[in-house]
């Protein structure tokens, strides 16, 4: 039954959650979009460590790649076409139905050795533009965590059909696919740049007005989650992450990650404009955190900021980074102010507090900490290559 939020903001921002939230872990098979991406790959990481028992990715690997994946799974690759199309007349199966028997199903063919491997994640690669490539990943999953997309404001503004096809179509896709497979509990990557320019704190109550491409594309994904849990009945949740940072982000062009990696490699960093506008940094365990607290609740056709509460300027980011490298690498952080980039709104941070009261979630780790421990994996792990191509790719883009 869904629960209406009321939201009494911004005063209150702190709610005790509700004693009765059931937040169990679904143990069944998850297919997760953009698996092999930065957000993917930790979830991955979580839900191994949980004992989810099996785990789908479809990626086009147009951003991630297998060894990203590697880093946290033995994963193994099955073609698009051995996995078997759905049969007419039994696809909409009954929401109580579906629960048992497609759990036993794919746990049972997986433990049984159906699959010829003895690892619990595979890799489909295919493109969720592509309707029948979705139809059949989507085949016996018991969630769905739709992460594929064309990430960020700069390229939805280089090009706005890009992000429309991959964000808009890609996730009617993929919502068809839950819909013609039975599957339930659709997570939906979406976005705090739905809501555009704005007097933060963000809330789920706010009228959206996006700013860019993206925004717009993530807000129309939105709508149609909204409509398959009303029309449908699919158990759609959208997340609105803030700005997301953490170990395995080598690839991003996000502040934190793009910063870190020039620094490393003796880089001076651009800081758009004068490098006071906010944003709010969640640290991706913390996020992860809210993805496993949705697809476990029963809470459904509802939209949830996932963020931290707090706003954080770019340059208090960059104080402490430079402290931090410093301390940890002896390296100085160098910077340079240029142009304000279009699309970017001034001030973004979000109340969190429906995500408190609902899903029983408050994200744990503070901004310096979560730095710290993102900047040790780079030291860790961020090859000296990797670094170098990464910064090249920026400079291609
Ligand atoms: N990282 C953030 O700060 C942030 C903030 C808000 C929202 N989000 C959303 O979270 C999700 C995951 O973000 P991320 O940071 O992990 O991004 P990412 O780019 O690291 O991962 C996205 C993955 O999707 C795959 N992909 C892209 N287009 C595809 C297509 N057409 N078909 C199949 N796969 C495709 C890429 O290869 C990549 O592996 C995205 O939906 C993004 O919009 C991220």
């Amino acid at each position: 039954m869904r629960e209406k939020h009321k939201l009494s903001i911004p005063e209150e921002r702190e709610y005790s959650p509700s004693s009765t939230i059931p937040n169990s872990l679904p143990r069944g098979s998850w297919l997760i979009t953009g698996g092999a991406g930065f957000i993917g790959c930790n979830l991955i990481k979580r839900l191994l460590a949980d004992g989810v028992p099996y785990i789908r990715v479809l990626d086009n690997l147009s951003v991630g790649a297998r060894k990203d994946l590697n880093r946290v799974c033995n994963s193994s690759e099955i073609e698009i076409s051995s996995l078997v199309t759905p049969v007419t007349g039994d696809r909409r199966r009954s929401t109580e139905h579906r629960g048992g028997l497609s759990r036993l199903t794919m746990a049972d063919q997986f433990s049984s050795g159906g699959f010829h491997t003895s690892s619990p994640v595979h890799l489909t690669v295919g493109d969720i533009r592509d309707a029948s490539v979705c139809l059949h990943a989507a085949k016996d999953m018991d969630v769905i965590v739709h992460l594929a997309a064309s990430t960020g404001v700069a390229p939805s503004v280089e090009n706005p059909r890009l992000d429309m096809e991959i964000n808009v179509v890609g996730t009617l896709n993929m919502l068809e696919a839950a819909r013609e497979n039975g599957t339930n509990r659709f997570i939906f990557a979406s976005s705090g740049a739905t809501i555009g320019e704005c007097q933060p704190p963000i809330h789920e109550e706010l009228v959206p007005h996006p700013v860019s491409p993206y925004g717009a594309s993530k807000l129309a994904g939105e709508g149609y989650c909204s409509a398959y849990y009303h029309t449908f009945g699919r158990e759609t949740v959208c997340l609105r992450f803030g700005n997301v940072y953490g170990p395995l982000s080598s690839h991003k062009s996000s502040v934190i990650a793009k910063f870190i990696r020039q620094a490393l490699a003796g880089e001076v960093c651009e800081i758009h404009g004068d490098g006071d506008q906010t944003r709010d940094f969640i640290y991706v365990e913390d996020l992860v955190d809210a993805v496993v607290k949705a697809a476990g609740s029963d809470v459904a056709g509802e939209t949830f900021q996932i963020a931290t509460n707090k706003e954080h300027t770019v340059n208090e980011v960059v104080r402490i980074l430079s402290n931090q490298l410093q301390t940890k690498a002896g390296c100085a952080l160098l910077t340079t102010n240029i142009g304000s980039r279009v699309g970017d709104v001034r001030r973004n941070f979000s109340n969190t507090s429906k995500a408190l009261r609902l899903l029983n979630w408050r994200p744990q780790v503070r901004l310096d900490e979560g730095i710290s421990r993102t900047l040790d994996w780079f030291l860790t792990n961020g090859q000296k290559e990797e670094v170098v191509s990464a910064i090249l790719g920026d400079l291609e883009q």
